[in-house]
């Protein structure tokens, strides 16, 4: 029989590479979309399928219980993936009570619909790296046991998803499992993450169209992995015999200044003449070393990744200048 999965956050970066592929696998996909004044720019990223009779859209909204309870009823999903967010940590700062209310409360409200309509469904819950702030265990990486520290609004609400979704299992019985993932990056990326304003600015550059970037700690350091490779790991998480908890990162870690000097060289541009940092960029508490150690999911689900850092980044840099050279 043919599996029916939920997704909410479809329309964001993973949202659409999940979406992808759960089609490909023969499964029913229902996704939720909240409501936007501009209806054709929401959906862009899941535009080339959208008219696939396996793909079904609703209007539905993590701080509204009544809407997901709705979604659960008419959807009746065998698996449930929680990915929507507000996911910018900078912006977390600026809205820090609406990012708690989505991406901590917003969960609740999810598993709360999840126990009312569908108890039997496997869930799968987006936690992050970004939780673990600047707590890194004796070897240099952080993985499933290192103890959690956030350090921003972002951080503090996905700790308490994790949290709760662990309290779920533990006491109603729930398959819920957690999927710590490091950074992971695309061409579909939101081009206010780091990776693709580099890359996008840098073929701006390139093509004449701009001459400069502006960043904020181009010292701190990521563990980038690409989003395609990721979603396969959300999936196998929830085809485990049973609910647990898995790290998902590359273990190789670079500085955003490594970053900006690989996607400036790959271009022949000399970075110096173009990049400058900006205060008002900066974050007012910093995460700054993420490297992860993925060996539980690597041994027990046989995850691997395809790309690299370099081959992802040419990727993300190859999309921009198509883009503007249209
Ligand atoms: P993203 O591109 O920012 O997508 C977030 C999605 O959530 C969008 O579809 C957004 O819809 C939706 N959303 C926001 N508020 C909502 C609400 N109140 N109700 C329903 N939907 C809402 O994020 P992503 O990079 O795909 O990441 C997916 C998830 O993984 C997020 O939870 C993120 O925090 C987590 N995560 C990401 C990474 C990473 O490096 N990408 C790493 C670890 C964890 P609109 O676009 O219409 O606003
Ligand atoms: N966004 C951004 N913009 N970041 C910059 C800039 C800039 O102009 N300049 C320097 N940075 C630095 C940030 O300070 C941070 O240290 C690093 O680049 C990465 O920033 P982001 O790309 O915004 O990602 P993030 O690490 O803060 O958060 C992402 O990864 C988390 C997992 O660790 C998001 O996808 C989160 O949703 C995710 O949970």
């Amino acid at each position: 029989m043919n599996k029916t999965a939920l997704i909410t956050g479809i329309n964001g970066q993973d949202g659409s590479y999940l979406a992808e592929l759960l089609i490909e696998k023969g499964y029913t996909v229902w996704g939720i979309l909240k409501r936007n004044s501009v209806a054709e720019n929401q959906t862009y990223r899941i535009d080339q399928f959208r008219n696939n009779p396996n793909l079904k859209l609703e209007y539905a909204d993590l701080l509204d219980l009544a809407s997901l309870v709705r979604v659960l009823q008419i959807a009746k999903p065998n698996e449930i993936y929680n990915l929507a967010a507000q996911s910018h940590v900078r912006i977390s700062f600026d809205q820090p009570i609406y990012t708690s209310q989505v991406t901590g409360i917003g969960t609740l409200n999810l598993l709360e619909a999840v126990r009312l309509i569908c108890p039997n469904a496997r869930v799968y819950q987006a936690s992050s790296s970004e939780m673990f702030g600047n707590n890194i265990d004796e070897d240099g990486y952080q993985r499933e046991t290192t103890p959690m520290n956030p350090v921003s609004p972002y951080g503090c609400a996905k700790v308490f998803s994790y949290n709760i979704c662990r309290n779920y299992r533990n006491s109603y019985g729930l398959f819920i499992s957690n999927g710590i993932l490091f950074n992971h990056e695309s061409p579909r990326r939101g081009s206010n993450f780091v990776t693709n304003k580099v890359a996008k600015e840098a073929a701006k550059i390139k093509l004449g169209l701009s001459d400069k970037l502006v960043l904020g700690n181009t010292e701190a350091t990521r563990d980038w992995g690409h989003a395609k490779d990721y979603v396969k790991a959300m999936w196998l998480i929830l085809q485990h015999d049973q609910a647990d908890d898995f790290v998902c990162a590359t273990g190789i870690s670079h500085s955003v200044q490594y970053l900006v000097d690989y996607v400036f060289q790959s271009l022949n541009l000399d970075p110096q003449k173009h990049v400058s940092t900006a205060e008002r960029l900066f974050r007012p508490e910093e995460l700054k070393n993420l490297k992860g150690d993925c060996s539980k999911m690597k041994n027990i689900l046989g995850w691997e990744p395809v790309y690299t850092f370099e081959s992802m980044m040419d990727e993300m840099v190859q999309h921009w200048l198509d883009f503007y050279s249209k």
